[in-house]
């Protein structure tokens, strides 16, 4: 590995160097066992520890078949799925690796008693499998988290409906937590120059999603003057949220639970900001009884905001405890749409209110190749900056996803893979300097 990271951090090796480089039979990566899988049954989802069931070790370095890229990894980043997997929650990953084993005899590869988790990464292409002719060994990338198949009619026209779909380091192995990954080759994306390496790692999957789900016509379709309230407006998705709107001519109503995270908010330039822990809004009286009046004094709350509108959109994830407030507040026509259900999938709402003022519920997921593209072009163009507020050490990566879980967090936590400390990779430092302190306005807080 030495030599490999010796030739990134020269950053001038010629990229025809890094094919000759040789490679190692095992490398350091994060990972659940599958022999563990139990560990935290009959628990309460918050007493369960990632710090206990993510271990950090070395694995045997997969083979490379057609259409992959074997990436060295400088940096990664935490994403909400990377605590799904250390909870085993709602379903242990490895269910989605036996699957994907029983595929075919190059997808066996992922059916291991191991998961190396991660979807996010910034690094250096090492190989290229047969039939890969855009990238290149020395090629700069970062990786967006869709992997398909692509071999149905199904997925043709729009990619994530593909129905061997997955996201790769939750469905698949090999994931970006590591110092080597294993991805698709349409999984790669040119990494934005005036970036570090772990600042570039840290929009990718988050950035995508969002930008599906608000921006693009599969999802929200977001249009100039929309209002939209935005869940979680300082976290990993809803800070992207949040700068697209406001990149968008739309006017974001920021949900966030402390001042700090406010603070945040209108630092990305937000100025209708809902604090919901200071104002107290508890939608659900008990664990099967929801609160309309809660859902009426929030939609009050909205329109003393915006001067008496509605909201167009509402970009929703936490799910359970925000539902009926998101379909009830939503405008006559307006859109409410969901990729995730932190706080529980079973949704419950008063489908009068969705019916009789014709709103709709939009399922969104991730992103196709295309729209991640776009998302990283933004970033790429400095019109979107990423969120990261702090970096952990790959071993340190149990307390990251722990910090996550409990949401003691702000916008992204970023992991450091091979890169031996922060502030690596910049190639356009020209350009980063009239971004620094976008860049840097998640840091620390
Ligand atoms: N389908 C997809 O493709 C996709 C992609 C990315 C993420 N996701 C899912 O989306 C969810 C959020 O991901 P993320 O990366 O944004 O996580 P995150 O960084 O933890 O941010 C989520 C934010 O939601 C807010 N929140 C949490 N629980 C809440 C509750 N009960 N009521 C209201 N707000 C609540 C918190 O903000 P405040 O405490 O400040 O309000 C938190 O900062 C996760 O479940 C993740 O698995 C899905």
């Amino acid at each position: 590995m030495k030599e490999i990271l010796d030739a990134i951090l020269a950053g001038d090796t010629p990229k025809e160097a890094y094919a000759a480089l040789p490679l190692p039979d095992s490398y350091r990566a994060v990972t659940v066992h599958k022999d563990e899988e139990t560990m935290f049954e009959g628990m309460e989802s918050r007493d369960k520890d990632p710090r206990q069931s993510l271990h950090v070790e070395d694995v045997p370095l997969p083979e490379l078949g057609p259409g992959e890229a074997l990436v060295a990894v400088m940096a990664s980043a935490i994403n909400y799925n990377t605590v799904w997997t250390s909870l085993f929650e709602p379903v242990s990953t490895f269910r989605f690796l036996e699957k994907y084993g029983r595929n075919s005899e190059l997808t066996k590869r992922h059916d291991l008693p191991y998961h190396v988790v991660g979807s996010d990464l910034a690094g250096v292409v090492l190989r290229t499998g047969a039939g890969v002719n855009a990238w290149k060994p020395g090629d700069e990338v970062v990786a967006h988290c869709l992997s398909v198949e692509l071999e149905s009619a199904d997925g043709h026209a729009d990619t994530m409906l593909d129905p061997e779909q997955r996201i790769w380091g939750f469905e698949t192995n090999f994931g970006g937590l590591a110092h080597l990954a294993l991805v698709k080759s349409n999984q790669l994306m040119p990494k934005p120059a005036h970036l570090s390496w772990e600042e570039a790692a840290s929009p990718g999957l988050v950035n995508s999603t969002a930008y599906r789900q608000l921006v693009s016509r599969n999802g929200a379709g977001m249009k100039q003057g929309d209002n939209v309230l935005i869940w979680g407006a300082s976290g990993g998705l809803g800070s992207y949220a949040t700068q697209f709107a406001l990149a968008g001519g739309a006017t974001p109503i920021c949900v966030v639970s402390s001042e700090d995270k406010a603070q945040l908010c209108r630092d990305m330039g937000a100025e209708l900001v809902i604090d919901r822990r200071a104002e107290d809004f508890r939608f659900w009286k008990d664990e099967r009884t929801q609160d309309p009046r809660e859902w009426n004094r929030f939609g009050k709350r909205i329109r003393e905001l915006t001067g008496g509108e509605d909201v167009d959109i509402v970009f929703e994830h936490p799910g359970r405890e925000t539902f009926g407030a998101s379909v009830y507040v939503t405008r006559k026509g307006g859109t409410i749409v969901t990729c995730a259900s932190t706080s529980g999938y079973m949704h419950e709402y008063d489908n009068r209110y969705l019916w009789m003022s014709l709103k709709r519920i939009v399922g969104s997921h991730f992103a196709n190749y295309r729209e991640a593209w776009e998302a990283n072009r933004l970033v790429a163009k400095g019109k979107i900056h990423p969120t990261l507020s702090r970096t952990y050490a790959l071993e340190d990566t149990g307390q990251a996803a722990r910090d996550v879980h409990r949401n003691l967090h702000q916008g992204k936590v970023g992991v450091l893979c091979l890169a031996p400390e922060e502030g690596l990779g910049v190639r356009d430092a020209e350009m980063r300097a009239r971004h620094i302190d976008a860049i840097n306005r998640f840091r620390n807080v």
